[in-house]
Formats: C-alpha cells, sequence, structure tokens
C-alpha cells in the first residue's frame, strides 16, 4: 500500500500579522536565516539563555543513533533557572503564578515565594531520603503545589512521574511500579464540577492492592496537600500531610548543578492505542528548546503578559508550557484548577476578562465544545486583553480556526496552530506569530533550528502538493532520551521505519501545500483506504465541520465488499441547530455535503448523529472503537476514555 495520502481540501483565506503586533513580536526573521546558517551553533545560542553553573562545550552528540546528548559536558539546575535567577536578577516581586480554584478562591504566588516554597519542598524531601535520580510521583490537581512539587523534585536531580488526576487507581500503580517511585505527592481531592473529587483514596487503592502480587513496594512515603473538606484514610508512619511538613522546613536551599543529560521527568503517553510508554526526557535540551519555543511561539514578553495555557500538567503541554518554558522565562501565567463551564458555562471567558489574560493556549476540542454551546457566551465577556492565540493537541479545521480568531480574538488576533507531542518535549511546527501569514488549518513550518520531511514509505521526499509520512529529520534538544526501562521498544517504535536514513517517525500523516507549508491529516493508523485512495480523517472532518449544523465528527474506514472500505462518519449536532431543525434528512445532507467540497470518494456509506465522541482524557478522539462499531465488532479496551459510558451509548445509537 502506497503511503502517499490523497489531497482533497482547500483553503485560500490568509493572515498576516498586523505592522503592530511585528513590531513587538519576540522572534523575527533572522531567526530563520541564523538557524539555517548553522543548526547547532544556533541551538547552542539558545541554550545560552539559561544559566549554566557550568558552561558547556559540547553541542550535539550523535555518535550513538538514537541516543542523543546535548550540551553534555554543561551543568546546570533546572529549578534555579525557573526560580532563583528571576529573583537574583531582582524580579522577585513578579507573580508567576495567578491561581483560581473552582470555587473562586485565589492566590497571587510571587517568584520569591515560589522560590522559598521550592526550598522548602526541596529540603522536606532529601530528609526522606530523596536522592538524585530517585522517582517521585505526582498526583495533584492543578492547584500551586502541583508546580511547586514539580520543580523541587527538579532541584535535587530527581525525576517526577505525573499521573493525570483523572486517571484510575490501576494506572496509577502500573505507573507507579513501571517507574519504582519512592514518593507519592497527592492531595485529598481536587475541585472538579462544583465538587470535591477525591484523590487520596485512589493512591490508598493503588499501594494496598498488592498483596500476592509479587511485586515489591517502592514507596516509601506519601504526601497529601490538604485541598478540600474530604475525610481520608491514614497510613501512620507513611502518610504525611503537606502541611505539616513543608511549612516548618527551612528556606535555605543551594541549588546544586547537575549534568545536562540528568533525567527530568518521566511522562506516561498511553496515546490512542497500546499499552502505556514512560517517555523520558532530560535536563539541559529539554528546557532550551522548552524556553526558546515559549518566548518565540506564545511571544512572551515577561514584564506585560498574562499568559495562560489551559493544559493539566498531567499532560506534556503541562510541563512544557505550564511549568517549565512560561517559569524558565520569568512570565506571569495564570493556573485555573477548574472544568471550563463551571459555575457557568463562560468561566474561562469570565477568567481572561477578570486576569486581563493576553496569551491563551488551548485545544482544538475545546474550541469546538465551545462552538457547539454557541457564541453568545464569550460575547458576553470583555476579552480585548488578548493578543496572541495558540492551539495544540490535534489537527484544527479551518472553521474551527477561523471561529477562534473572530469570536476569542476579536477577529485580530494571531493564530499559532502548533504540532508537537509528548516525545517532542516542545513544539517542532509552527507559525512565528510576528512573521507567518497563516492559513486556517497550516501548522505551517518547522520552528528555527528543527528540520522534518513528509516522506513516502521509502523515505523519499513527496514533495509540494502531496501528502505522506512526517518524519524529523535530524536530532532536536528537547527529543526523548529514550522509553523508560525500555530501549529496544524506543528503536522499534520510532526509530525502525526509516533506520537507514535515520529518521524519526512521528506517526501522523501530513501534507505539504504548494508553498511547502505542513497539513497535518491525523495519525496515519487512521488513514483510509477507499477504492485504492488513502484519505485522511482530518480532511473529511474538516469538510464535515464546515457544515452549519456540526459541533464535531469523527470519520473512520471500515471494511466494504466493493471499495475496501469505506467512510462512517459520527457527528455531534450543535444544540441550537437541532432547535429548529428536523435531524430527519440531515444524514444524506452530509454525505452530499462532503461530496460537494471534497469529491465523491471522500462521501461517507454511512453518517451516525451521536451525542457524544469517545475521547481520551486530553481530548483525543479514539478512532479505533469507533471502528469496531462501524464494523459491527465487540467494542475494544476503553479503559483510557474520558467517560467510559460514551461507547455504549454511541453502540445503542448505531444499533
Ligand atoms: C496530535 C501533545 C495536528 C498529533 C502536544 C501528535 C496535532 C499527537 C497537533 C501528540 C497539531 C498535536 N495539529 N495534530 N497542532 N498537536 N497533534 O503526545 O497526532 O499528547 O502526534 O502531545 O497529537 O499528542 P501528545
Amino acid at each position: 500500500m502506497s503511503s502517499q495520502i490523497d489531497h482533497l481540501l482547500s483553503e485560500s483565506r490568509r493572515f498576516p500579522p498586523s505592522a503592530a503586533f511585528a513590531e513587538q513580536a519576540v522572534g523575527g526573521n533572522a531567526l530563520y536565516e541564523r538557524a539555517a546558517a548553522d543548526r547547532e551553533g544556533f541551538w547552542a545560542e539558545q541554550a545560552r539563555e539559561l544559566h549554566w553553573h557550568t558552561p558547556f562545550t559540547q553541542v550535539l552528540d550523535w555518535t550513538n543513533p538514537p541516543f542523543a546528548e546535548w550540551f553534555a559536558d554543561g551543568e546546570l539546575n533546572v529549578a534555579y533557572n525557573c526560580l532563583d535567577r528571576h529573583v537574583e536578577a531582582g524580579n522577585g516581586d513578579r507573580i508567576a503564578l495567578r491561581w483560581e480554584g473552582e470555587p473562586g478562591d485565589q492566590r497571587n504566588v510571587t517568584y520569591a515565594e515560589l522560590t522559598d516554597e521550592v526550598k522548602r519542598l526541596a529540603n522536606v524531601l532529601t530528609d526522606l531520603g530523596v536522592e538524585r535520580g530517585d522517582r517521585v510521583a505526582l498526583y495533584l490537581p492543578m492547584i500551586p503545589e502541583a508546580i511547586t512539587s514539580m520543580l523541587a523534585i527538579a532541584r535535587i536531580g530527581a525525576v517526577h512521574s505525573v499521573v493525570f488526576g483523572g486517571f484510575s487507581a490501576d494506572s496509577l500503580r502500573s505507573r507507579i511500579d513501571d517507574a519504582g517511585a519512592k514518593i507519592v505527592i497527592t492531595a485529598d481531592g481536587g475541585w472538579r464540577k462544583g465538587k470535591v473529587s477525591p484523590l487520596k483514596p485512589a493512591v490508598d487503592q493503588a499501594l494496598a492492592d498488592r498483596n500476592g502480587s509479587g511485586i515489591q513496594e517502592t514507596v516509601e512515603h506519601v504526601i497529601v496537600v490538604k485541598r478540600g473538606e474530604n475525610d481520608v484514610e491514614w497510613t501512620d508512619e507513611r502518610d504525611l500531610w503537606w502541611h505539616d511538613v513543608v511549612p516548618q522546613a527551612s528556606t535555605e536551599h543551594e541549588a546544586q548543578a547537575f549534568p545536562a543529560e540528568t533525567p527530568l521527568f518521566i511522562l506516561y503517553t498511553s496515546g490512542t492505542t497500546g499499552k502505556p510508554k514512560g517517555i523520558l526526557h532530560t535536563s539541559g535540551g529539554y528546557l532550551t528548546q522548552a524556553a526558546f519555543t515559549n518566548r518565540v511561539v506564545h511571544d512572551v514578553h515577561p514584564e506585560t503578559d498574562v499568559y495562560w495555557c489551559t493544559a493539566d500538567i498531567g499532560w506534556v503541554t503541562g510541563h512544557t508550557y505550564v511549568t517549565y518554558g512560561p517559569l524558565a522565562n520569568g512570565a506571569t501565567q495564570l493556573l485555573y484548577e477548574g472544568t471550563p463551564d463551571t459555575p457557568h458555562p463562560g468561566r474561562w471567558w469570565e477568567l481572561i476578562e477578570k486576569h486581563g489574560v493576553t496569551v491563551f493556549y488551548t485545544a482544538p476540542t475545546a474550541i469546538r465544545s465551545f462552538m457547539k454551546i454557541g457564541r453568545d457566551v464569550p460575547q458576553g465577556f470583555d476579552l480585548s486583553s488578548l493578543r496572541l492565540l495558540g492551539s495544540v493537541g490535534e489537527p484544527i479545521n479551518p472553521e474551527a480556526w477561523v471561529w477562534y480568531r473572530e469570536i476569542i480574538g476579536g477577529d485580530e488576533t494571531p493564530i499559532v496552530d502548533t504540532w508537537w507531542q509528548t516525545e517532542t518535549g516542545a513544539i517542532m511546527i509552527s507559525a512565528l506569530p510576528g512573521v507567518t501569514e497563516t492559513k486556517p488549518g497550516s501548522a505551517q513550518v518547522p520552528i528555527p533550528g528543527v528540520s522534518i520531511a513528509v516522506v513516502d514509505d521509502n523515505g523519499d521526499p513527496v514533495g509540494n502538493g502531496s501528502g505522506g509520512l512526517l518524519v524529523v529529520t535530524e536530532p532536536w534538544p528537547s527529543m526523548l532520551r529514550g522509553i523508560w526501562g525500555d530501549p529496544d521498544r524506543y528503536r522499534e517504535t520510532y526509530w525502525e521505519k526509516f533506520a537507514d536514513k535515520g529518521y524519526y517517525f512521528a506517526g501522523d500523516g501530513a501534507r505539504l501545500d504548494e508553498d511547502g507549508d505542513v497539513w497535518l491529516l491525523g495519525r496515519v493508523d487512521d488513514v483510509m483506504n477507499v477504492s485504492g485512495h488513502r484519505l485522511s480523517t482530518a480532511e473529511i472532518e474538516s469538510a464535515l465541520v464546515g457544515h452549519e449544523g456540526v459541533a464535531e465528527a469523527a470519520v473512520v474506514g471500515a471494511s466494504d465488499e466493493t471499495t475496501g472500505q469505506a467512510v462512517v462518519a459520527f457527528v455531534i449536532i450543535k444544540s441550537r441547530y437541532l432547535k429548529q431543525k428536523p435531524v430527519d434528512g440531515l444524514g444524506d445532507e452530509l454525505r452530499r455535503w462532503v461530496g460537494e467540497q471534497i469529491g465523491p470518494i471522500a462521501r461517507p456509506r454511512d453518517v451516525y448523529i451521536v451525542g457524544e465522541l469517545p475521547k481520551t482524557r486530553s481530548g483525543k478522539i479514539m478512532r479505533r472503537l469507533l471502528r469496531d462499531v462501524a464494523e459491527g465488532r465487540e467494542v475494544g479496551d476503553t479503559t483510557t476514555l474520558a467517560d467510559t459510558a460514551v461507547m455504549s451509548v454511541i453502540s445503542a445509537q448505531v444499533k
């Protein structure tokens, strides 16, 4: 089967940055020129923006691929870079975190305060026997203590593994075991949808359940933040209240220098298929690219911006663009604990108005859910402080992109659609907001210093105007350094397909348009083959969402006697539209619509109107489950779904 992916949709709208925006932008055209002239020299310059206790002399060591080393003979302390150096530069009074809890409680934490708190916790962890290289698991809500914990662990050269608070005791346990965590930091619970949703009980269950499992317990202590008023069970020798140990600890703590390749964190990615992999990131290269991209892509001006990335710290976006990037840059950011719709559907817009948020970074799934509710909700708030919007996590379809710009961005703000992965550690493909003339739906170009290609199965470039497989052709500073405890799986998963060329294969399909700009087409595992044409999910979904009645869509290929595979669509209809029109006949109308927008080949064989789509907790659609339904099979493993009930509802609707 050919790896070429057919291209069907076209988009001609263009949005250059305003002259005013371009003039003040952090990143300019010179960055591309400098990086093209000397890629490694360019990254060395970016790395020197950080504080090195021992300056590096080596840049990249790629003598043992696919195991890269960056800046290996340099030494730094990641937490010092995110904290002390801002305080020492006289910015201790600047607010690092403007935190707001779901019930509306608020805390402003300055850089000086955050530094002290991190020093205290670093002392506590050291007293509990945590040493360089030890693993600490975090299972926390979005509260300042979550950021404090990540930085305190980094400060002492230990390794954090953040487990998303929505994951079950089982998932937590397998992640604790895989990493061999010595300490778990959690909370009694966190506010979600108007009540405190418990966390500590899952930790208790995870740690209690191993009688007879033959697995040696590695966890020695559990530190518990008190966030709600929930009663918690207590295991005396093991459990410690944060408030009993941290406030008392000393704020004297000198940050030690660690080699640049010191492991910083493990983050498990389950993705939409397969067993979770512990993606390993290290210190110097990761922090370099995290800080650089946050500066030039999010255009962060630390003195004036109020930046808000809505991701949970349980995802890589929360690691790179809540904790490490913005804090390394000394930015002020908003941190919000709760869900977007509590206590009312305009909560996020209210927060933007109240805190004067200037740079806003979120996911297409959130944008589409706001489109579904209707524009009058955001239009009830003053969003004029916003000057830049960003998107990450999935292809953003042109309709959602344009809605985002018009309704949230006042028809003025640039939008950066940023492509990257847990594995890449930081943004790889994106516009620079002061430079790029953006096209709705395109992630545009690799950032300066990153080198990508779109290739066929032999690794040969498909050329402009064609689709194929997205690869990264040169090592980059924030690349994963491996899969925790499984070097073979690392090599097989990412490097084997193009072993002779030494390309990293990302698993995504992409297309280059006539100008060479990149359009992401979704996971290649999801690509459909209809009568020998390889069709991407992203384009057909984008066409469906382009219909005035459709809020969200997912398409899959189901086996078909005549065409090999047939397109089967699952769509959610906008509530406002449903009130005005009957659903009868809508399926046929949508089939026709896709036929007109793209071509008869892409016309879905079946259109199912559903109430919800199956999504992972980070908002990605799990198409393999929809494929099971479309082919009339028993639905597969649903444990990583945000809402496991969704699939039974969809199956029933389809029947
Ligand atoms: C998808 C999230 C299109 C892609 C940072 C990738 C995107 C996977 C985009 C990684 C984008 C992320 N356009 N697709 N701007 N950003 N993706 O590891 O399929 O949670 O491989 O990292 O999300 O998801 P992950």
